[in-house]
């Protein structure tokens, strides 16, 4: 039987073998540009949660926007997926994560899976598995159908202002009461939806995401709205192959506001999704858990080369 503590270096080391080894780089949304924010609760997540930055005072943070690829080099129209990733300062002084994707679900629903389907990935040209592959994993592992079909047909969007991003996990909130209430969350871009057809992305520079974000917070700020979606019972928490029905209660709980690009990167960061304050608890889905260990790997390889 396979040791607790040896899966998260099997995963870390599948995606190495996949898409090859960049020193110094994060292993998986390596390429990415970290900007400063202020997110703005309006109150009406006090009904559901104590978290200080949920509550009704402004808090800075720091957001990275990243391509999904673990390899800095890939051109960004070449791996639709996009991630955001948004650490909140709070008053005490900590920090909590929110990290979310332009894709509402994950095509592993356990590590054991997610490492097995690395080694499809591994066989794949440039890490990437083309039709013939995916559906050999949609054979042995059903549940990760929907999200493959997702990704073969997103596109890449016209900027990363312009992109819906998901937590995927459910997290659960508790409010001064005790009263618990599973959410999942959704960032909505104030500037609108936007994405390019096919084939039209890959006319742009490799870098276009980077380079248009930077020229954007120039001349304006990035605003998104941050949403949480109301689980109700019987609605799976441990799952993240799973979307909850789409009419599911949505509020929306405040904004964050995008000002400038950070000139010195602090890539001491590590984005850990398990990270959060009093008043959220995280679900008892297995790949949320298992990225607190898998993002500690990848963070000692990254900054310690071990
Ligand atoms: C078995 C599941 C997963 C594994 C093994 C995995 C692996 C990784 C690794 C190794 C990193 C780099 C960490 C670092 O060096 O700081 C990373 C970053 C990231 N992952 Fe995952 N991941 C998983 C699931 C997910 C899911 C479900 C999401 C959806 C929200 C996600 C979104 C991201 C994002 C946005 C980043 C970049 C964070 C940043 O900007 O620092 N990952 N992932």
């Amino acid at each position: 039987m396979e040791k607790a503590n040896e899966l998260p270096v099997k995963a870390v080391d599948a995606i190495e073998e996949a898409a090859g080894t960049f020193p110094g780089y994060r292993r998986a949304h390596a390429k990415g540009d970290y900007y400063e924010a202020v997110f703005t609760p309006n109150g009406k997540a006090s009904a559901f949660t104590t978290a200080p930055h949920l509550l009704h005072t402004p808090v800075p943070a720091i957001v990275r926007f990243s391509n999904s690829s673990p390899n800095p080099t890939h051109a960004d129209a070449l791996t639709p997926p996009k991630g955001m990733a948004v650490q909140f300062q709070l008053p005490d002084g900590s920090v909590t994560n929110l990290i979310a994707v332009t894709i509402p679900i994950f095509f592993a629903k356990t590590p054991e899976a997610f490492v097995e389907i690395m080694k499809f990935f591994k066989s794949a040209e440039e890490g990437i598995p083309n039709l013939k592959e995916l559906m050999k994993i949609a054979v042995n592992y059903p549940e990760s159908k929907v999200s493959f079909k997702m990704i073969k047909e997103m596109r890449s969007p016209l900027s990363f202002a312009m992109a819906r991003y998901f937590s995927i996990h459910v997290f659960n909130f508790i409010n001064k009461d005790g009263r618990k209430q599973p959410i999942k969350y959704q960032w909505e871009p104030d500037a609108g939806l936007g994405m390019y057809g096919k084939l039209e992305a890959a006319d742009y520079s490799a870098d276009y995401l980077n380079e248009e974000l930077t020229e954007r917070v120039e001349r304006e700020p990035v605003v998104f709205t941050l949403m949480i979606q109301l689980g109700e019972e019987g609605d799976p928490t441990d799952d993240p192959t799973a979307a909850w029905p789409a009419e599911r209660q949505t509020i929306e709980i405040g904004h964050l506001t995008i000002s400038k690009k950070l000139v010195d990167p602090p890539d001491m960061v590590l984005f850990d999704p398990t990270i959060v304050p009093e008043g959220i608890e995280c679900s008892d889905d297995p790949i949320l858990h298992f990225r607190h260990d898998a993002y500690a790997v990848s963070y000692n390889r990254r900054i310690h080369g071990k």
